[in-house]
């Protein structure tokens, strides 16, 4: 019994409603948020994208509607007509925009009924998140989803104006394509033409950008899904958004000034945030001593000291082997902790750093009149007072350290600063601090395959001073890779790249990429730079990972209107799933999978 709209035109969203508008006749429709009977009376809460607002049925004065509202449930779709009034005074509820407002109604139309819905759409749900990601549709009508897709919006708006108004073109670029360089697992795609041969779906358009500078579009920029067959976590999705950029003739300096301005306009506009350009700059080195992390959360203290030194020669062997092998010691004063922690949460703290693959974690609770601690008894008392000198430590401190390779001692000293700045109350959730971390190694060893891999990607240029090692101390090399990071997360990341022939044919040999290899993956590319290439550098944001930060959340799901989950499977349609034989077929595919498999 869904009723016809006809001759009735919305005049307002719920919200859009203002005191100015009272004693106006006004329509809106939405959803039933809520249906109160109060004998005579029966209020209706109506819900759109903006938000929501009372309706007033009056059984006195339209008993014929009064009882009309009685049929209405949660989830049904309503038109309704009505005079805007003020409520009285103790009626007004400051919680809600629309509190001082509501509509004596004069029509209803049911447009559409709803089953019961499988959970309560309101504002703070505890329903399940399987059973939202389900129906997702549903979920989607929460205010606070809302409010995110709509900020998502604005971001990608904001995006393409600054970016349009600084002389970028949005240029496409393929989704069907080869294999691109990110360094992830590609996502295929099998062609029915081309037996045997498959699509990569691209991890970003780094390629193409690159040859859009060739072809002489100077600036461009995309905001373009990407795709990545990687293991999931709370801030990565398979498919996600860049907002990706490329330009011509300019060095790191040009790069970054243009993105801190997009940046500090985002914040300016949408959060009303003052974000100070030029902004803080981090090297790769200093961040890693400082925080443990190429992507510090920098507002709080409780960095990283190095005690190797002190320690080199020490009694204690587990500190004494690491100096020895080339490794080193590091601690880091958790203040206060000391006198706050129990032996329980002290261990608790151990069993995070052997997460990070380190052998243990010592420590020391500063006293009045002493030490508590295991290691103690190991160190030599000038050993002891002069780390308490470097840690400045004081009664009531926790002095925690972990002995390893660097790379071991930054990953878990870094994840237990995180783990206490939380614990100890030291963030600043309202706060915002945005830095570029610089100067990235351009490689990487990779122990499994044995030979150097690209940090950034192989298109990325080392700098100019660092050049001549690339063929004797390649791990010294530093690359013009810069990334973005907000509050502990990369936002975004980028380079200047190679574009001169023979140096990029030097990269691919460290890299261990035979000339035979590197044709057959970038043949077309490598042709195309033959033809005056000229200087250019770029960066991508993940999009979503921005909108994150923007509205709160820690959960990338909650800025993506279908996400999928960490089994990289959309709860809601099923996918990925099978298809039928025929398919297979046409496309020339067998899988090995068993039936009882699938
Ligand atoms: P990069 O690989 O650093 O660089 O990616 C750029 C930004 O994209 C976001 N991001 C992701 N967001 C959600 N889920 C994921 N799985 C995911 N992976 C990456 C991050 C990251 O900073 N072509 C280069 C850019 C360039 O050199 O210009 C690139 O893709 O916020
Ligand atoms: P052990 O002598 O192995 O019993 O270790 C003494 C203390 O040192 C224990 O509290 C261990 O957790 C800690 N420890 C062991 N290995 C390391 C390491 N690599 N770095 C820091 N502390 C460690």
């Amino acid at each position: 019994m869904a009723e016809s709209m006809k001759g009735l035109k919305r005049t307002h969203r719920c919200t859009e409603l203002k005191v100015t508008d009272v004693g106006k006749e006004v329509v809106v429709m939405g959803w039933v948020q809520r249906r109160r009977d109060l004998g005579k009376l029966i209020f209706v809460t109506l819900r759109d994208r903006s938000g929501i607002i009372q309706v007033v049925f009056n059984s006195e004065t339209d008993p014929e509607l009064h009882a009309k509202a009685l049929q209405v449930r949660s989830e049904f779709v309503l038109a309704v007509k009505g005079t805007l009034e003020r409520r009285s005074e103790k009626d007004i509820n400051p919680n809600m925009e629309t509190g001082e407002l509501e509509i004596i109604a004069s029509e209803l139309r049911i447009l559409n009924k709803s089953e019961i819905p499988p959970f309560h759409i309101e504002e703070n749900t505890d329903a399940n998140e399987v059973l939202r990601l389900k129906h997702r549709y549903l979920d989607l009508r929460r205010p606070h989803l809302q409010r995110n897709l709509i900020l998502r919006h604005r971001i990608a708006k904001l995006a393409r104006d600054y970016y349009d108004e600084n002389g970028f073109l949005e240029i496409e670029t393929p989704v069907l394509t080869k294999s691109t360089p990110e360094g992830a697992r590609d996502y295929l795609v099998p062609s029915r033409i081309h037996p045997g041969k498959f699509y990569a779906l691209p991890q970003s358009p780094q390629i193409f950008k690159q040859l859009l500078m060739v072809s002489g579009f100077d600036r461009y920029m995309q905001i373009v899904k990407c795709f990545r067959d990687e293991d999931l976590r709370a801030d990565r999705q398979p498919e996600f958004t860049q907002i990706d950029l490329e330009m011509s003739f300019v060095d790191i300096e040009d790069v970054l000034a243009i993105n801190e301005g997009f940046i500090s306009r985002l914040f300016r506009e949408l959060k009303g945030i003052d974000i100070p350009v030029p902004l803080k700059r981090l090297t790769y080195a200093e961040a890693m001593e400082r925080f443990g992390s190429d992507k510090p959360d920098t507002r709080f203290g409780l960095e990283l000291v190095n005690i190797s030194d002190i320690v080199a020669a020490s009694g204690f062997k587990v500190f004494k082997d690491a100096v020895e092998n080339g490794g080193s010691v590091r601690a880091i004063n958790a203040r206060g902790a000391g006198s706050k922690f129990s032996r329980k949460e002290i261990d608790a703290l151990g069993e995070t750093a052997k997460t990070y693959k380190a052998k243990g974690l010592a420590w020391m609770a500063v006293e009045e009149d002493g030490l508590r601690s295991p290691i103690a008894k190991f160190l030599t008392e000038d050993e002891i007072s002069r780390i308490k000198e470097r840690l400045d430590a004081q009664p009531g401190d926790l002095l925690l350290f972990v002995a390893d390779k660097d790379e071991i001692v930054f990953d878990a000293l870094g994840h237990l600063r995180l783990e206490l700045g939380e614990k100890l109350g030291l963030i600043d959730h309202k706060r915002f601090d945005v830095l570029w971390v610089t100067e990235f190694p351009l490689l990487e060893y990779d122990e499994e395959e044995q030979r150097w891999v690209a940090k950034h990607h192989m298109f990325t240029a080392p700098m100019d001073e660092d050049i001549e090692y690339l063929d004797t101390d390649p791990g010294r090399v530093r690359s013009k890779a810069y990334d973005m990071v907000i509050n502990g997360y990369e936002v975004g990341g980028g380079s200047i790249r190679i574009h001169s022939q023979d140096l990029q044919a030097k990269m691919f040999k460290v890299i261990g990429l035979s000339d035979e290899q590197a044709k057959d993956r970038f043949g077309f590319m490598l042709e195309a730079f033959r033809y005056g290439t000229p200087p250019h550098g770029g960066m991508a944001f993940g999009l979503d990972r921005l909108t994150m930060l923007l509205a709160g959340t820690n959960n990338i799901r909650d800025v993506i209107a279908f996400p999928k989950v960490q089994t990289a499977a959309c709860l809601m349609s099923n996918a990925p799933d099978t298809v039928e034989e025929k398919q297979l077929d046409e496309l020339h595919i067998k899988t090995v999978i068993e039936e009882s498999e699938k």
